[in-house]
């Protein structure tokens, strides 16, 4: 079985939607909680650690119910089991999508990588894998990009607090500048390179593989490369042609999508750099999102009702954007992770028919953190022509217990989503300093940034990815749009002009100059 093939501008409660719409268009949000009688009881969801209230959205009650109807017209609920069960919904690349299997117990790949992982990392940290002077590994480098770097750089960094101690690298771009300037910092006997490539044929990945092998070779030796390099890869041959053991070579399944992958082997500088305590439990708040997801109705369904929100902004008030706001400076790669992982599996406009849409897909996610965003891009958010939904995360605790200074943060959190919504009447006074409000928010408030709910957090955000696509009827798992950029780059790295376009021509010229 697939998933259900339906354009949903067809149905019914999308028709719906669209004069309620015309209805709904006018109200201002303050009106709806005039009007509505338990609006925030409605509208919020209280789950585990999480709290998530979207009560301050242009979102009417009968809009509610009609969004609600297009899942169980779109088939969301048997999709939703397609998508754990296996079936091959990866169509194009004829593949199942299972990375909710790399967080549940019970398949013995899975089971098997990951005793792998906890090995690796508690021999590691427990300084019973020495680098090959018998010294302590202080540093662990990540050479990989896409999903196989924002991922691990996104968690080490959130987790920092977690860390048992060993620094964390990450070599992403190819760009020799960066990485020469961060091997020149690195001792060689003290320092572990995963090398994080499912392919194993990504060219930004290569060559930097390359150049900190050379690097390696040059300060220490060519023998002890099996002692300083692991690779992490669907590829079994290319690794141990690199001249990686086998030994130290983790698979990635063919079912694991690049920018889903933090979960498996990918994840192993996390558990690295948190110890694999902390690692399972990451694992085990993912998890426990899949079974919220899995089993909630879609009105108290965290994922879904962020999704059907996406949708309507998106879709009808045409917003084409949407923020990702997380007060803490821990989650700052935050956007730049969703970011991947929405926009690389929702950005498409053929839908599962094979048909062009008439209708928006993916959305533009971006961010920052707060109160950083405040003082940047806030005043077009406040007081611009655009309509900006974002989603505001806060943490009830710090981590360090300065309670103080966590007010001041959850005292702008607060500000920030009521003033958005309530904006300010200057009646008669400077129409400049007017704002008018409406301007819609969900606030996603959790206990407190540990490796549960950062799991959780990030399986939040990948049920909506999925829910998402499954009601736009697109195939939110291939990647298409990227490989012909790729392959025109080794075209004209290979001399290859004759295809490009005058401009470009003209432009190699000039970099040639
Ligand atoms: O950018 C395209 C992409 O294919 C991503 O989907 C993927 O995460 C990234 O390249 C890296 O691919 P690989 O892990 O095969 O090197």
């Amino acid at each position: 079985m697939a998933l259900t093939k339906i354009n949903p501008t067809k149905l019914p409660s999308w028709k719906k939607l669209v004069q309620q719409f015309d209805k709904d268009y006018d109200y201002h949000i303050s009106d709806f909680f005039k009007e509505e009688n338990n609006r925030i009881e409605k509208f919020s969801i209280s789950w585990n650690n999480f709290y998530l209230d979207f009560s301050k959205n242009r979102l009417s009650n009968n809009t509610f119910k009609l969004l609600a109807n297009l899942c169980e017209e779109t088939n969301l609920k048997n999709n939703i089991d397609q998508y754990f069960n296996g079936a091959i919904i990866n169509e194009t690349e004829s593949r199942a999508v299972l990375h909710t299997a790399l967080r549940s117990s019970g398949n013995d790949e899975v089971d098997k990588t990951l005793n792998k992982i906890i090995n690796i990392s508690d021999e590691i940290n427990n300084a019973k894998r020495l680098g090959y002077t018998g010294k302590k590994i202080t540093d662990v480098v990540n050479i990989g990009i896409g999903g196989s770097h924002l991922g691990p750089e996104m968690v080490t960094e959130s987790l920092a607090y977690y860390s048992r101690g060993i620094k964390p690298h990450f070599i992403s771009n190819i760009d020799s500048d960066f990485t020469s300037k961060l091997l020149k910092g690195l001792n060689p006997e003290t320092t572990l390179f995963i090398i994080v490539s499912k392919t194993f044929t990504t060219i930004e990945t290569l060559e930097n593989a390359n150049k900190v092998r050379a690097w390696f070779i040059d300060n220490a030796s060519e023998n002890v490369i099996k002692d300083h390099f692991i690779a992490i890869s669907n590829n079994a041959e290319a690794p141990k042609k690199f001249g990686i053991s086998q030994d130290n070579i983790l698979s990635i399944p063919d079912w694991v999508g690049g920018r889903f992958s933090l979960w498996g082997s990918v994840g192993l500088i996390i558990s690295i750099v948190i110890g694999s305590k902390n690692f399972k439990d990451f694992l085990k708040g993912a998890h426990e999102m899949d079974i919220h997801f899995k089993n909630s109705p879609f009105e108290k369904n965290i994922p879904v009702v962020l999704a059907l929100l996406s949708i309507w902004y998106n879709n009808f008030f045409m917003c084409e954007t949407e923020a990702v706001l997380p007060y803490s400076q821990f989650l700052s790669k935050l956007p730049d992770y969703l970011q991947q992982a929405s926009m690389e599996s929702n950005g498409k406009s053929i839908d599962r028919s094979g048909e062009r849409v008439n209708y928006e897909t993916g959305s533009i996610v971006w961010g920052s953190t707060g109160t950083n965003a405040q003082h940047a891009f806030f005043q077009l958010m406040h007081q611009g022509t655009k309509i900006i939904p974002s989603d505001f995360i806060a943490f009830k605790k710090s981590l360090y217990g300065d309670s103080d200074q966590h007010e001041i943060l959850n005292s702008n959190f607060l500000a920030q989503t009521n003033a958005l919504m309530m904006g300010k009447s200057t009646s008669g006074e400077d129409i400049h300093k007017n704002i008018d409000g409406n301007k819609p928010s969900n606030s996603i408030v959790i206990n407190k940034l540990d490796p549960l709910n950062l799991g959780s957090l990030i399986a939040m955000y990948e049920n909506k990815i999925f829910t998402i696509g499954s009601i736009l009827n697109v195939f939110s798992y291939d990647q298409w749009g990227v490989e012909l950029g790729k392959s025109i780059a080794k075209e004209i790295l290979a001399g290859k002009t004759v295809d490009l376009d005058n401009s470009t021509k003209k432009t190699m010229d000039q970099l040639k100059k």
